[in-house]
């Protein structure tokens, strides 16, 4: 049988990752000792009470029945809490809040809810590559937005022309920023929203790493800026902030017509997050731990051994203030692609091409700081001999 293939599958940009993955796999297949900086999932796992909090659901009687597709309304609630304790801004749990598998499921399907075909979304370039699929899935056309380090990793609204801004229908950020590792403040926030305000433009702000920051640094909502909650919606993980990549929670929040129509989507695709996970995601939310505090501490150490480390070999690195990823700008006679390449098969070192996460990437590597102190040590001296 001659099996065809959709052409929206065709049109999803190349995986620039195959040939990494490919080395990586020979590799180790060859008993190499790998040092992988590549992937971003956290290597700590889930504080103890989060665990116990999984445990103890695992045991209620009706607890493996289908969830709700809106979630439980004491998650909602919980979200809401956390929502106006960490950055003072009351949400509406039946309306403005929507639980999600894992953020990266929201953010796939927002523009089903959004998008009609042909219409124009514009997408930050180097970006978390679902912004991407998601509008080509939907027939949506993207308009890239380059992140420059002139810039500092901002995009320059200024420099999308007036008629691309007034067909566009939705804009994606994401800060702290994945692979950048940038932040944004509230006038940048403000200024977003201005921009969405004066083009009929539906704003999607993916805050997965809002809780991973250094140095005292606090990472504002983009629902506190004024007129946020009129233009768009905001997207949390609880993956980062308390180590549960694989256990699939997260949510959307924002502004309630967008968040419906979220909802429509997903409540034809699936069938919530498992019932014993959103109450361990109650817990998470809820407790008073030091957690994240330890976390924080324990990518901040990681970070400077890193970058400290690169300095004195002659890498020009700057400490990033967010997000547990390093974006290092590759020394002259290579690039994103030759020089990752080359760290790998000489050092046995995994790190992420740039230009894997958009055209305006290349010129630059991702190192993740998900291995030990001792690990980034041991990487920055095999580092050092190749260069
Ligand atoms: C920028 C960004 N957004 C969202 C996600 C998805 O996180 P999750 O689906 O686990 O909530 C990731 C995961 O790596 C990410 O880097």
């Amino acid at each position: 049988m001659d099996i065809k293939i959709s052409d929206r599958l065709k049109k999803l940009p190349p995986y620039l990752f195959v040939e990494i993955d490919r080395l990586k796999r020979q590799a180790k297949g060859a008993g190499k000792d790998i040092i992988d900086l590549g992937v971003g999932d956290p290597d700590q796992p889930p504080p103890k009470f989060i665990i116990n909090a999984l445990c103890s659901a695992l045991k209620e009687a009706n607890i493996h029945k289908y969830a709700l597709d809106l979630g439980q309304p004491e998650l909602r609630q919980a979200i809401a809490d956390w929502y106006r304790k960490r950055f003072n801004v009351r949400l509406n749990p039946d309306t403005e809040i929507l639980p999600l598998i894992g953020s990266k499921e929201g953010i796939a399907h927002i523009p089903l809810a959004l998008i009609n075909p042909r219409d124009v979304a514009l997408v930050p370039d180097p970006c978390y590559p679902p912004y991407k699929s998601g509008v080509i899935f939907a027939g949506g056309k993207l308009h890239l937005m380059p992140l420059l380090e002139e810039n500092a990793f901002l995009p320059d609204l200024s420099a999308i022309k007036k008629g691309v801004a007034r067909s566009a229908k939705l804009l994606f950020i994401n800060y702290p920023n994945n692979p950048t590792s940038a932040v944004a403040g509230l006038k940048f926030f403000g200024e977003i929203s201005r921009f969405a305000a004066k083009n009929n433009i539906i704003v999607c702000h993916d805050a997965a790493y809002s809780e991973i920051t250094f140095d005292g640094y606090k990472q504002p909502s983009f629902l506190q800026a004024k007129g946020a909650r009129g233009v768009g919606i905001e997207f949390h993980s609880l993956s980062k902030t308390f180590n549960m990549t694989g256990w699939r929670i997260g949510f959307a929040c924002g502004n309630a017509r967008v968040i419906s129509a979220l909802a429509k989507v997903k409540s034809n695709i699936d069938s919530g997050i498992f019932n014993a996970i959103q109450k361990a995601g109650i817990t998470a939310l809820k407790h008073k731990s030091d957690h994240l505090v330890k976390t924080n501490k324990l990518y901040q150490e990681r970070r400077d051994v890193l970058v400290d480390g690169l300095n004195s070999i002659g890498l020009e690195v700057k400490k990033p203030r967010a997000t547990f990823y390093v974006w290092i700008k590759v020394p002259h006679g290579h690039d994103s692609m030759t020089l990752s390449q080359k760290l790998l098969r000489n050092a046995g070192i995994v790190v992420t091409p740039g230009n894997g996460f958009g055209k305006s990437g290349e010129g630059f590597i991702r190192i993740a700081l998900t291995v030990s102190k001792e690990r980034i040590k041991e990487a920055v001296d095999r580092i050092k001999k190749v260069l």
